[in-house]
């Protein structure tokens, strides 16, 4: 049977451990690319993750390049180019240069992988995901943003934290743009079949909605030299396997929404199911008033952001 094909665009933090995961997991034969200047990085961390291969007993062909060529022909592209956030920068202020370095990558894959399913995970993240789409001309199912798994991980890892109980009994979805404006669901929240707020009071329940709303940032602040990259690319790597296996999984990502929730055109986090279509759902939940509330201020801000950048990029 034939692998697929999954180029990983930045071989820094994100893009090197989203190699690991997708190569440990057998997801498929994996290209990582960074820009010339970084000489032989991808190609040095490709042939190192190659060799833990017989050792973790993993199949899987692994490039590391500064050629688009090689990329040619994938099934999923992941876009991790860009500068990561520093202390003190907020997702904004990565908003002009990303979307530059963001811009060119997307016309790169238009070119090269016509037909890809494409993972934007650089920041701020829902306008990267918007400028991938506006550039590479896609239809809107190929192109997805990475930010609701990795949010609602951390959401569910905190609840566990609390609760002193198993992740894998968490279940949650969160909605919105990945930033300060993230919007939990309650109504979706459970622990092992029971309802959130029936284990913890409201008050302490806002306050892990809080840190959740903060975990990239608490993140940085404590690694100070970059930002968080296990997790993300966790988060990644679950939908990378989502589309080549084919799983219909349903999972909160940046999906174009026109209609739906009535957004008008843009990218924001809602429950989808993807597979190998890429966005092959958008599931509309009935919310709840003030969840509603929540979730429009989340795309508001979702739409200035992209305005700015459209400004920006003018
Ligand atoms: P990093 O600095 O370790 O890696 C970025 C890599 O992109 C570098 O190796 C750089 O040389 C490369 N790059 C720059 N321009 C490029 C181009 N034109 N073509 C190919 N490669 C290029 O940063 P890290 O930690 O890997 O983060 C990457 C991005 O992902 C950042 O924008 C960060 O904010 C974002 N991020 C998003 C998350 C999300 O949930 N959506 C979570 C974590 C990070
Ligand atoms: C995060 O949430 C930086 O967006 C990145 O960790």
């Amino acid at each position: 049977m034939r692998r697929a094909k999954i180029s990983i665009i930045g071989a820094g933090n994100v893009g090197a451990t989203t190699a690991h995961w997708c190569a440990a997991a057998e997801l498929g034969d994996v290209v990582l690319l960074d820009i010339p200047a970084t000489e032989g990085m991808p190609a040095g961390k490709a042939l190192d993750l190659f060799q833990a291969a017989p050792i973790m007993g993993f199949d899987a062909q692994l490039t590391g390049t500064t050629d688009w060529a090689d990329t040619a022909g994938s099934d999923v592209v992941v876009v991790t180019a860009g500068i990561a956030r520093k202390p003190g920068m907020s997702r904004d202020d990565l908003l002009s240069t990303n979307a530059r370095i963001v811009g060119d990558v997307a016309a790169k894959i238009r070119d090269t992988s016509p037909q890809a399913v494409v993972i934007v995970v650089s920041n701020p993240l829902d306008a990267m995901v918007q400028r991938t789409f506006q550039v590479t001309g896609f239809p809107p199912q190929r192109v997805i943003g990475q930010a609701g798994i990795l949010d609602t991980a951390r959401y569910r890892a905190f609840l566990a934290m609390e609760l002193g109980v198993s992740v894998e009994d968490i279940s949650a979805m969160l909605l919105g743009g990945h930033g300060d404006t993230m919007v939990p669901i309650p109504s979706c929240t459970s622990v092992g079949g029971i309802p959130v707020t029936q284990l913890i009071a409201p008050d302490r329940l806002e306050s892990i909605v809080t840190r959740t709303r903060n975990g990239g940032a608490e993140i940085v602040s404590l690694l100070k030299t970059g930002s968080a990259y296990y997790a993300p690319a966790a988060a990644t790597a679950q939908m990378v396997e989502a589309v080549v296996r084919d799983k219909k999984r349903i999972v909160p990502c940046a999906a174009y929404c026109d209609k739906e929730y009535g957004v008008g055109g843009y990218f924001v986090g809602v429950p989808v199911i993807l597979g190998s279509a890429g966005i092959e759902k958008i599931i509309e939940l009935d919310l709840q008033s003030g969840e509603r509330a929540a979730f429009d201020k989340s795309i508001a801000a979702v739409k200035e952001l992209v305005s700015v950048m459209n400004r920006l990029s003018a």
